[in-house]
């Protein structure tokens, strides 16, 4: 089942996530339908305070993108109570956005290497060492379970610069191909 995805403003962005316990209620459904919701909106990634629960699941989808980085080929997995344990590496800039924050894209610092815990789909644990595209996409999405978004990453010249759009957002309104869950609705 595709599921509104929450934009901008809607408190439950800014909660801190609880870690869940192995008998949460429809956890297969639950995710099964996070992966359907990413996958409508062509995310690669998604965590459940965006669909308005502030539990520590996330998915993410680097099948998408395996035409120019092959090692990702098959790349969709559920981390679930995950937690980031150390950011290292080198710093690096990129170009992000999120499927809450629809039209807007900036450059975010982060750095490339990071260590992760989490359990898998079987509620197995591990711990990780992950470095590339995948630390930076994990460290988007882990952010949204601190309800952290990566607008809270930019310099104030450049949220400045986006400001109205943020307001607009506020004031109910988010273009973009799949169904949203904005303050005002
Ligand atoms: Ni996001």
């Amino acid at each position: 089942m595709i599921l509104p995805i929450y934009v901008y403003g809607q408190p439950v962005l800014r909660k801190v996530a609880e870690d869940i316990a192995p008998d949460y209620p429809n956890l297969k459904e639950l995710i099964e339908n996070m992966f359907e919701t990413m996958d409508h909106a062509e995310g690669v990634g998604l965590a459940a305070p965006q669909i308005g629960l502030p539990i520590r699941v996330v998915v993410i989808n680097l099948d998408v993108l395996s035409e120019d980085l092959p090692e990702y080929k098959d790349f969709r997995k559920v981390y679930i109570n995950a937690h980031i344990l150390e950011v290292g590496g080198e710093t690096v800039s990129m170009d992000e956005g999120c499927l809450s924050l629809p039209g807007i894209h900036e450059s975010v610092k982060r750095g490339d290497k990071i260590r992760v815990k989490y359990l898998d789909e079987n509620l197995e644990e591990h711990e990780e060492v992950v470095e590339g595209y995948l630390a930076r996409v994990m460290q988007h999405e882990f952010d949204h379970l601190e309800g952290k978004m990566f607008i809270d990453h930019l310099s104030p010249l450049r949220k400045q610069m986006i400001k109205g759009k943020l307001n607009a957002m506020l004031k109910g309104k988010a273009h973009c191909t799949y169904k949203v869950k904005t303050v005002k609705k």
